[in-house]
């Protein structure tokens, strides 16, 4: 499981996250919503490592991570999916997801057939460019791409941004289909709300850089909605 405990961090001088302690129990999906700019995705780049904890610890099954680097803790078991993907476009589909397996370091030379099976439309498309391919692949791909090391946690950065409702669909099975395994801890950062409340089981709002609601998501009630969400 996932634990967050009092972080606090930022950029430069300027502090965005405000002592957030979260935890994402093994098994669950935690959706993390709130509005543009209350932190959102600087608390994912601080529990992944690109950005270093000012204060406050981040833990993997109870073993303290909080300085380790982004490539250890994908090898411990951290899957990250970057909001707007952040694939390489220049590269293969293939190639991509052998850059998500490398950064495993294991000897394990081959793409796992099962993100094949997740993403059958990525396996007719190997060859192609990443660039070349629509926005909604390239969501797949960053989703495919977070998989090949088989992660024990998994950080979603608004994976419904910006795509076609067809695709939509698709992650959103893609997700089921994670969660029915019971073992993965899933942090999904998500403003559409019902698509959230589809997967999630709990629900945490930020606002300026501080956790300022949470509980299980079948109490997401329209007041809160209305306070903390809509724009
Ligand atoms: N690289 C950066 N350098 C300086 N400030 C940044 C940087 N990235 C984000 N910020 C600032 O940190 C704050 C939080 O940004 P963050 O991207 O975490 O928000 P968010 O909740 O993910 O927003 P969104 O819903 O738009 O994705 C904002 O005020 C933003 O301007
Ligand atoms: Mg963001």
């Amino acid at each position: 499981m996932l634990r967050i405990e009092g972080l606090s961090a930022g950029y430069g001088e300027s502090r965005v996250l405000r002592e957030v302690s979260l935890d994402v129990p093994r098994g669950r999906t935690v959706c993390l919503m709130g509005r543009n700019g209350v932190g959102k995705t600087t608390l994912l780049k601080s529990v992944m490592g690109l950005l270093p904890a000012w204060s406050g610890r981040v833990l993997l099954d109870g073993e303290e991570v909080t300085t380790w680097s982004p490539d250890e803790r994908a090898r411990r078991g951290v899957g990250y999916v970057p909001q707007g993907r952040e694939i390489f476009a220049s590269l293969t589909v293939e190639e991509n997801l052998l850059v998500g397996l490398e950064a495993m370091a294991s000897r394990r030379a081959a793409i796992p057939d099962e993100v094949f099976d997740l993403f059958p439309a990525l396996r007719s498309m190997r060859r192609r460019r990443g660039g070349d391919l629509s926005g909604g692949q390239q969501q797949q791909l960053a989703f495919a791409r977070a998989l090949v090391g088989r992660p024990k946690v998994l950080l979603l950065d608004e994976p419904t941004e910006g795509i076609q409702p067809s695709i939509i669909i698709q992650i959103e099975e893609v997700i089921e289909r994670l969660k029915a395994r019971g073992d993965l801890s899933i942090l999904l950062v998500e403003q559409y709300v019902e698509f959230a409340a589809r997967l999630a089981d709990d629900f945490a709002i930020m606002e300026r850089g501080a956790i300022v609601a949470r509980g299980a998501t079948r109490d997401l009630n329209e007041d809160v909605v209305r306070r903390y969400l809509v724009v």
